[in-house]
């Protein structure tokens, strides 16, 4: 065991744990590793300015602030640290096929059990805080219909987990990786590459020009994705590519 210490803040209804998490970042200095979690989120946010719905306390919802002092152009590394942290979570359960879909979802075969939301503020050339918003679906086993299905932990071991020990235990994953990517970056940017949801198969995506068949080249450090399109080489932001399946 690692000497690791957090701290959480709980709360059983909240509009979502990142904008709490921003307001404590306005109001004091907060100290690193420390987590507001509930039970309940009535604005939960999720990417790309859309909503994230969980059953009240059968999830986690929960915000980690970390003061990095990473460069700005090196941000993406804290998606590939908290992706990489739940993934090897869910390995550590022995829960099969984990995958990381770009750029840090996290599903079980084609089914979504976990999405991170990354907010940082930036002080010149460093990001001086990050909240990294973590929504892992625990023991909720009805979900609405999705583009994508939902999964959870309960849906895929069968078992009932309690969220306090998923915490804890998912934390010590995520520190484990943030201390790896300070002492050896190379190590985090090859195991999520190793672990991207499609790499090397033809898929099929869809961007401004419409549906294509393409293949999955690789993951640039700011965190765009280069794909290959009819044998050229193409580069998209979140925004600007859906994986269709
Ligand atoms: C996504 O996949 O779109 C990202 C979802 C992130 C959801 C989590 S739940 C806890 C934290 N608070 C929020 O409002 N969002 C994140």
């Amino acid at each position: 065991m690692s000497n690791f210490n957090f701290s959480v803040i709980n709360f059983s209804c909240i509009d979502s744990t990142n904008s709490y998490a921003h307001q404590l970042l306005q109001s004091k200095k907060v100290e690193d590793w420390t987590v507001v979690r509930t039970d309940f989120q009535v604005q939960g946010k999720g990417q790309i300015e859309s909503s994230w719905e969980s059953e009240e306390g059968k999830n986690l919802l929960a915000s980690v602030i970390i003061h990095p002092k990473l460069k700005v152009e090196d941000q993406f590394r804290l998606g590939k640290i908290a992706a990489l942290g739940i993934k090897d979570y869910l390995d550590s359960l022995s829960v099969e096929n984990v995958r990381i879909k770009w750029p840090n979802d996290i599903l079980i075969g084609k089914k979504k059990i976990a999405g991170i939301l990354i907010e940082n503020s930036i002080v010149g050339k460093l990001i001086n805080d990050s909240i990294l918003g973590i929504g892992l679906n625990v023991n909720q086993t009805v979900f609405k219909k999705f583009k994508r299905p939902a999964t959870s932990l309960r849906l895929e071991t069968g078992q009932y987990y309690q969220l306090t020990t998923v915490l804890e235990e998912l934390l010590e994953k995520i520190h484990f990786r943030y201390l790896q990517s300070n002492a050896n970056p190379s190590i985090v940017d090859k195991d999520y590459l190793d672990s991207l949801y499609g790499v090397g198969m033809q898929m099929k995506f869809k961007d401004k020009e419409g549906e294509f068949l393409g293949r999955i080249l690789t993951i640039l450090n700011d965190g765009r994705i280069q794909l290959d399109k009819l044998g050229k080489t193409y580069t998209y932001e979140l925004k600007e590519l859906e994986f269709l399946i």
